[in-house]
């Protein structure tokens, strides 16, 4: 396998052979270490989700689709009320672990209206059909992204310089990725770009995940800071700005990794197209604006302490630190999905997708 198909083709989430575990790459060890955890437990799942072990929208969707099956599979009864009431434990539980990438309860719904549709059949035959549910997650993702970077590719130039904020490559999904899905398709078909990946405080996703895909994958790409970014534009370094979602609003409100709204404003001011990669699964009609989105809030160790070897702040100091932000829908020029490419009035757009 070459450099770029090992980065691509990366089995960051999948289940173990005998089903009763879900294995991932540990991403908070990349890119010093790529280190696997078996993951057997609710509390082995819900930790790896809410430490982002396993982080990223969709990647997050197929872990619980695994895990939920994971721990499906081994509630101890054949009785079918007894069975959905421990079902639905597991499912609650596991939907408390990160609130705003709508992957997470989007998966666990699917999985359970498998279980809610085939009450009849017995609980032997609904484990059959869960383990099949999770696979079909995983494989569903892997061609969602396919298409993702096929649209997006139409919007690229060979040589263009992108922007891009936080990981939504492989690792962040099943293959290839969302925003640098267009990248990696583009340099298999012996296109180059040139690359600045903002490093993403406080958790550095953009520089110990992106900046690492990327130049395995032997795709030009130089980290900056995140306050950096405008410097660039301004120099004429950026002809596009590609970023993930964790979830889209109806009208296009998009919330992704925190700094993202930030990008959209400079993109905008220097005249430079803002697109949104993701795969339907991630927009969620059911919120009107992005003003319905719950942001997550994240501990204060992680821009004091956490990637430091002495603390970078008094610890009485307060501290604010939400994980995402929403980007309004006025500074997006495209959202980029599986089924084509939505433009303003997002509204009818979106609405579209799901007709
Ligand atoms: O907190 P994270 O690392 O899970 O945040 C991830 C992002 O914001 C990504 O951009 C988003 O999930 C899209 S991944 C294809």
């Amino acid at each position: 396998m070459n450099n770029l198909k090992q980065v691509t083709h990366i089995d960051n989430v999948k289940m173990s052979e005998d089903g009763t575990a879900v294995i991932i790459i540990d991403q908070t060890k990349l890119p010093a270490k790529t280190d696997y955890l078996t993951l057997r437990t609710a509390r082995d799942i819900y930790d790896a989700i809410f430490e982002l072990k396993v982080r990223g929208a969709p990647a997050i969707g197929i872990c619980a689709g695994f895990g939920i099956y994971v721990l499906a599979k081994s509630i101890e009864t054949g009785n079918y009320e007894d069975f959905y009431s421990r079902f639905r434990q597991y499912q609650e539980y596991l939907n408390s672990a990160r609130p705003t990438a709508v992957n997470l309860s989007w998966a666990l719904r699917r999985m359970e209206q498998v279980v809610v549709k085939n009450r009849e059949l017995g609980v032997e035959k609904i484990l059959e059909l869960l383990e099949q549910e999770a696979l079909h997650i995983r494989q569903e993702d892997m061609e969602m992204c396919r298409a993702i970077s096929e649209y997006g590719l139409s919007l690229l130039k060979d040589g263009d310089g992108i922007l891009t904020h936080c990981n939504a490559g492989p690792l962040a999904t099943s293959r290839y990725g969302t925003a640098l899905g267009p990248l990696f398709l583009g340099k298999e078909r012996g296109m180059e770009f040139h690359v600045f990946a903002d490093e993403t405080r406080p958790l550095l996703q953009g520089a110990r995940l992106t900046s690492y895909e990327l130049y395995k994958a032997g795709i030009d790409v130089t980290l900056i800071c995140d306050n950096m970014a405008s410097l660039v534009m301004k120099n004429g370094w950026i002809q596009a700005c590609l970023v993930g979602c964790d979830r889209v609003a109806a009208n296009g409100d998009t919330a992704n990794k925190i700094g993202t709204s930030g990008v959209a404003i400079l993109a905008k001011h220097y005249g430079i197209p803002f697109y949104v990669l993701g795969p339907t699964s991630t927009i969620d009609l059911s919120c009107k604006t992005g003003a319905d989105i719950e942001i997550e809030l994240r501990s204060p160790d992680e821009i004091k302490k956490k990637f430091y070897e002495q603390p970078m702040a008094p610890e009485e100091v307060k501290c604010y630190n939400p994980a995402f932000d929403v980007t309004d829908h006025t500074l997006i020029d495209a959202i980029v999905t599986e089924k084509g490419i939505c433009r303003a009035p997002y509204t009818e757009s979106l609405a579209a997708l799901f007709h």
